[in-house]
C-alpha cells in the first residue's frame, strides 16, 4: 500500500537535501539543516538544508548572472519553449515519483497528487511556453512624425515564496509564466513542504535549463523568506500564503520599489438556490471542503443554502462528509488525508472550539481523527457548523475540513452577506436558472465567481483575488505572461 518507487527512496536518502544555486547542489553556508515531516505518520521524512540570507544573496547573484549571460533571456522564444516543453515532459515522465513525494511531504492523497497537482503543473508550463511563442514582443505604434515601437522584455530576477498546501502545483502556476517570458527565478518553498520543489530543480537541470535560471533556497520564512523579499536584486516578487505575511512581503518590496503579486487567503461562499439537485450539490460541496483536507484558499467554506432545501441539504451533506474515508495519503481508499502539521491541526480544532463558544451549533462534530496504523498523524474529521454570520468560524479562514452553513431566502440579502467578507477570492452560485446564476455571479465581489461548480481551474482561466485575498494580477490567465514582461519604448523623430 505504501510502497515507493526506488527513485523516490533514492531522492529521499541523499540527506541532507541541498539547495540548488547557480546550477550546483550545495549545503547552506551556515551548515544548518531542518526537518520536514510526513504529516500522515507524524515522523521525520527528510533533513533539508536551512538556507538563510547568505544563501539568498548567492542565489540572487546567480540568477542575475544567468539573466545577463546564460542566453536564457535573449534566446529565440521558440528555443526557450522547447526547453520548457522538455521540462514538462520530464514532469510527466516522473509523475508517479512526484506524486509520492508530494503525498509524503504534504499528506495529501497520492492519487489526487497524481491526477491533479502534478499534471496540472506540467500543463501550465506548456501553456505559458506556447503562449510566449505567440506573444507580440515588438509593437509598432503609429504616431505622426515619429518612428515608435514598444518592446516587451523580461524583467530580470523574480522571487517566489510559496506555501505548503500545493507546493508543486503552485510552482507551475507561479514560475511558468516568469520563465516563459525569459526571467530567472529564486524560489523559497515552505519549510513544511520543500521536497517537490527540489525535485523540480533536478528535472529542470536534466531538461537543460541553463544554470542559474532556476534557483531553490529551502529554509524558514523569517530567515530565507524575509531575506528574499527584501533583496534589492529582485525585479519582481510573488508570494502565496497568509495575509499577515503578505503584508510583510509587500512592505519589504515597497521599500525597494519591487512590484509584487500576492495570492492570499479566502473565505469562499457557495450560494445554493432552491432549484438545484440537492444531493448532487451536497456531494460537490462535501468534496470541495475536504479537498486537500480543506487547506485550499479558494474553497467553499461558507455554505449559504436556500431555506426551502436546507434540511434536505444538511441530511445529505452530513451523510456524505461522515462517510469520507480518512486515511494515509498512500492508501488508495483515502478521500481525506491529514492536515499538514500539528500546528495546523491545533489551529483547526481551536477554531471549532471558539466557534461553539461563540454560539455556533455543530451539525457534524468534527475533531481529531485516529487512523489505525498511523496514530501519530495529524488527522481531522470534517465538521459542519451553523449559526450567526458574525461567528468567528463564519468570518475567518480556518484552512481545514470545516464548513459554516447559513440559510437564506432573499437574493439581494445573500449577495450582501457574501460581500461582507473582507476576503475576495472565489465564490460559487448553484442554480438551475442560469439567468439568475449569471446575475448573482457578477454581483459577488471576488476574483472568481464559479457557476454550478467550485474550485474550477484550467490554464487560461484567470485566477486571483481582491481585497484581503491579494493583488497584483493573479495567475493562470493569458495576461499573467504580460505581468512578467516590461515595456520598453524606442522612439525616433522622423526628419
Ligand atoms: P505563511 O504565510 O506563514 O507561510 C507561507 C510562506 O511564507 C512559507 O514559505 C513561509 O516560509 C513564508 N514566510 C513566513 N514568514 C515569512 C516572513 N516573515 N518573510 C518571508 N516569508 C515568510 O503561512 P502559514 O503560517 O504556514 O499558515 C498560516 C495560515 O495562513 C493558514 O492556516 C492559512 O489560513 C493561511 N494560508 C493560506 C494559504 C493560501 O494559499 N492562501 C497558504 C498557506 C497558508
Ligand atoms: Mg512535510
Amino acid at each position: 500500500m505504501t510502497s515507493l518507487n526506488p527513485a523516490t527512496t533514492q531522492f529521499l536518502s541523499a540527506q541532507p537535501l541541498k539547495l540548488f544555486v547557480g546550477g550546483k547542489w550545495i549545503e547552506a553556508q551556515s551548515g544548518k539543516t531542518f526537518e520536514t515531516l510526513d504529516p500522515g505518520e507524524g515522523r521525520v521524512l527528510a533533513k533539508v538544508s536551512a538556507g538563510d540570507s547568505a544563501d539568498v544573496d548567492a542565489a540572487v547573484a546567480a540568477a542575475q548572472e544567468a539573466f545577463r549571460k546564460s542566453g536564457w533571456a535573449t534566446m529565440p522564444v521558440n528555443d526557450r519553449a522547447v526547453i520548457l516543453h522538455r521540462l514538462a515532459d520530464l514532469i510527466t515522465k516522473h509523475q508517479e515519483i512526484l506524486a509520492q513525494i508530494e503525498s509524503l511531504d504534504v499528506g495529501k492523497p497520492r492519487g489526487q497528487a497524481a491526477a491533479f497537482d502534478v499534471p496540472h503543473a506540467a500543463q501550465t508550463l506548456r501553456y505559458y511556453a506556447d503562449l510566449a511563442v505567440h506573444t507580440r514582443r515588438r509593437e509598432p505604434i503609429a504616431v505622426s512624425g515619429f518612428d515608435v515601437r514598444t518592446l516587451r522584455v523580461p524583467y530580470g530576477v523574480c522571487g517566489f515564496i510559496f506555501p505548503w498546501n500545493f507546493p508543486f502545483l503552485l510552482i507551475g502556476w507561479g514560475v511558468a509564466p516568469a520563465l516563459a517570458a525569459g526571467n530567472t527565478v529564486v524560489i523559497k518553498p515552505a519549510e513544511d513542504t520543500p521536497l517537490s520543489t527540489l525535485y523540480f530543480a533536478k528535472l529542470a537541470e536534466e531538461a537543460g535549463v541553463p544554470p542559474g535560471v532556476i534557483n531553490v533556497v529551502t529554509g524558514f520564512g523569517e530567515t530565507a523568506g524575509a531575506a528574499l523579499a527584501r533583496h534589492p536584486g529582485l525585479k519582481r516578487m510573488s508570494f502565496t500564503g497568509s495575509p499577515e505575511i503578505g503584508r510583510l512581503i509587500a512592505e519589504a518590496c515597497g521599500r525597494n520599489l519591487v512590484p509584487v503579486k500576492l495570492e492570499l487567503g479566502g473565505k469562499g461562499a457557495a450560494v445554493v438556490f432552491d432549484d438545484v439537485n440537492v444531493d448532487a450539490v451536497a456531494e460537490s460541496l462535501a468534496a470541495a471542503v475536504t479537498l486537500n483536507a480543506g487547506q485550499v484558499c479558494c474553497t467553499a467554506t461558507r455554505w449559504l443554502v436556500h431555506e426551502k432545501i436546507r434540511d434536505a441539504f444538511v441530511k445529505k451533506v452530513v451523510a456524505t462528509l461522515g462517510a469520507m474515508k480518512i486515511g494515509y495519503g498512500a492508501d488508495p481508499e483515502t478521500n481525506l488525508g491529514p492536515v499538514v502539521s500539528e500546528k495546523q491541526r491545533t489551529r483547526v480544532l481551536g477554531y471549532l472550539d471558539k466557534g461553539v463558544k461563540g454560539g455556533a451549533t455543530l451539525l457534524l462534530e468534527g475533531g481529531r481523527a485516529e487512523v489505525k496504523g498511523h496514530e501519530r498523524g495529524y488527522y481531522v474529521k470534517p465538521a459542519l457548523l451553523t449559526g450567526d454570520p458574525g461567528n468567528v468560524c463564519a468570518r475567518e479562514e480556518i484552512f481545514g475540513p470545516v464548513a459554516f452553513l447559513m440559510p437564506f431566502n432573499d437574493e439581494d440579502k445573500v449577495i450582501e452577506l457574501v460581500n461582507s467578507s473582507p476576503y475576495g477570492l472565489a465564490n460559487s452560485v448553484w442554480s438551475g436558472n442560469l439567468e439568475r446564476a449569471n446575475r448573482v455571479a457578477e454581483k459577488l465581489v471576488a476574483g472568481n465567481s464559479w457557476i454550478n461548480a467550485h474550485n474550477l481551474f484550467a490554464h487560461g482561466i484567470p485566477y486571483g483575488g481582491c481585497n484581503l485575498s491579494g493583488c497584483g494580477g493573479g495567475v493562470l490567465g493569458p495576461d499573467t505572461l504580460s505581468d512578467y514582461l516590461r515595456n520598453q519604448t524606442v522612439a525616433r523623430p522622423l526628419a
